[in-house]
């Protein structure tokens, strides 16, 4: 699988249907996988929602609640609004490959049936024009659709669905064109705690991201129902080389933004070492926008569902550095502490084959470091580099979530992520913080975290 697609709440369900390509482990024709979830941790397969047809393979798109019936389907009808990829248009080197779709569903996900009258709306002559993200516009009562057309994003806006009028086109102000394909955009306004409200655009690009390959960046600025203007300069949503085709749910009570990621790189996604699975999704994070002295940025906090599915299996209010705790399981587990004070430091997750994946804070440089830390040699970009990340301030507190083959990284309760794929060959077991000089860690705890199949 690769992008979620489609993320939507429903009657007390999320729904997450994926990128998938059901006959192999590598991409292929695409279709739309279908899992649903009460509490965005455990999630139940269902059979997939969409699949190819003469109008091509389905791509990545979104699903929108139509609560006012606008499209004629049904009231509160499922509609999945997604992208058909000609792919021997495609091969043939030529334009026209992709465009826009329906599907409704009428029965919360289980059944579909594809709009009779597809594709709505047409290429325009580029050759990626694709991954339609829809929501619907309070203030011009209008479904606006963010589209990724060959180097922009353009926006369309439609009453019902199935007309779509182009509104305005997003290129942004800072030079970009170092930049891979862009894919997947997502539009959507957030409060700050004061009220105040600004919209967010995120982009996702297949390649050169600041550690390489594919990389989300998210602008902040103003939507007027037509145009969108940037306000600041874009910022990396995750700053790891795993963290992709990023979008957030729709419909989520309470207008919570909750964004899900494909946790893995288009540099090594079809050759990372994994047999009867292949690729998974970040941890779900509820989006925060918060405006500090050098402007807006968004937060990423892991579901509060997460607490509970984790157990402390050591905790202690403080411990002093350097500090070690060995044959522990970290195969699945959450680590968190605080830094007493701003240090200098380095830490090291390592299993007792030697293989270790290592974390450095230099002051405003974090670096991650996956050279030895199991199976690299799949693909020569793996490990090839250290992750570099600057940041804007000395880092304060820690939060890793590991799972078998995946560590994320949220530092500053939030403010600073980085999420990184490593394959060791045994779990790691052992945990090591050295810092420059000797200070205290507080909260420091390890939670064991439950499976969830
Ligand atoms: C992003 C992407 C999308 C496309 C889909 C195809 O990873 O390339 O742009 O719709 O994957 O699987």
């Amino acid at each position: 699988m690769n992008d979620p697609n489609g993320l939507v709440y429903h009657n007390g369900k999320y729904h997450l249907f994926y990128q998938y390509y059901p006959d192999g482990i590598v991409w292929g024709p695409m279709h739309w996988g279908h899992a649903e979830s009460t509490d965005l941790l455990h999630w139940k397969q269902l059979p997939v929602a969409l699949y190819p047809d003469t109008l091509g393979w389905i791509f990545s798109g979104s699903a929108v609640i139509d609560k006012h019936n606008t499209a004629g389907f049904g009231k509160n009808a499922m509609i999945a609004i997604y992208t058909y990829h000609n792919d021997d248009i495609w091969k043939a080197g030529k334009k026209n490959t992709e465009s826009q779709a329906l599907a409704y569903s009428l029965d919360e996900g289980k059944t579909w049936t594809k709009y009779k009258a597809n594709p709505v709306l047409n290429n325009s002559g580029e050759q990626d024009f694709r991954d339609p993200k829809v929501f619907w516009h309070q203030g011009t009562s209008k479904w606006i659709m963010a589209l990724a057309v060959g180097d922009k994003i353009k926006l369309f806006s439609s009453q019902n669905l199935k007309e779509w009028q182009e509104e305005s086109v997003f290129k942004p102000t800072e030079k970009n064109t170092e930049l891979g394909v862009w894919e997947c955009p997502d539009l959507f306004s957030m409060k700050t705690d004061s009220g105040e409200t600004k919209w967010i655009m995120i982009i996702n690009h297949g390649d050169k991201g600041p550690n390489g390959g594919s990389c989300t960046r998210y602008f902040i600025g103003d939507f007027d129902g037509k145009t969108f203007t940037q306000t600041q300069n874009a910022k990396w949503l995750d700053h790891g080389t795993d963290y992709y085709a990023a979008v957030t749910f729709s419909n989520v009570p309470n207008d919570k933004k909750i964004v899900l990621g494909w946790m893995s790189n288009w540099q090594y996604a079809t050759k990372v070492p994994t047999e009867v699975w292949r690729s998974a999704m970040t941890l779900p994070r509820e989006l925060e926008l918060i405006k500090d002295k050098n402007g807006y940025y968004l937060n990423q906090k892991m579901v509060s569902q997460l607490a509970a599915v984790t157990k402390p299996i050591f905790s202690k209010a403080n411990v002093a550095t350097p500090f070690e705790k060995k044959e522990i399981d970290l195969s699945q587990s959450e680590v968190r502490f605080d830094f007493s004070q701003p240090t200098d430091a380095m830490i090291t997750l390592s299993n007792t084959k030697g293989e270790l994946f290592t974390i450095t804070i230099a002051g405003n440089i974090v670096v991650t470091d996956r050279s030895h830390s199991g199976q690299t040699a799949f693909h020569e970009s793996f490990a090839a580099k250290p992750q570099v990340m600057s940041v804007e301030d000395r880092i304060t507190s820690v939060q890793l979530v590991l799972d078998k083959s995946s560590v994320e990284i949220l530092l500053n309760g939030g403010k600073y992520s980085m999420t990184n794929l490593c394959f060791p060959t045994e779990a790691y077991s052992e945990i090591k913080i050295i810092t420059k000089d000797s200070i205290a860690l507080s909260n420091f705890t390890v939670n064991a975290i439950s499976r969830i199949w």
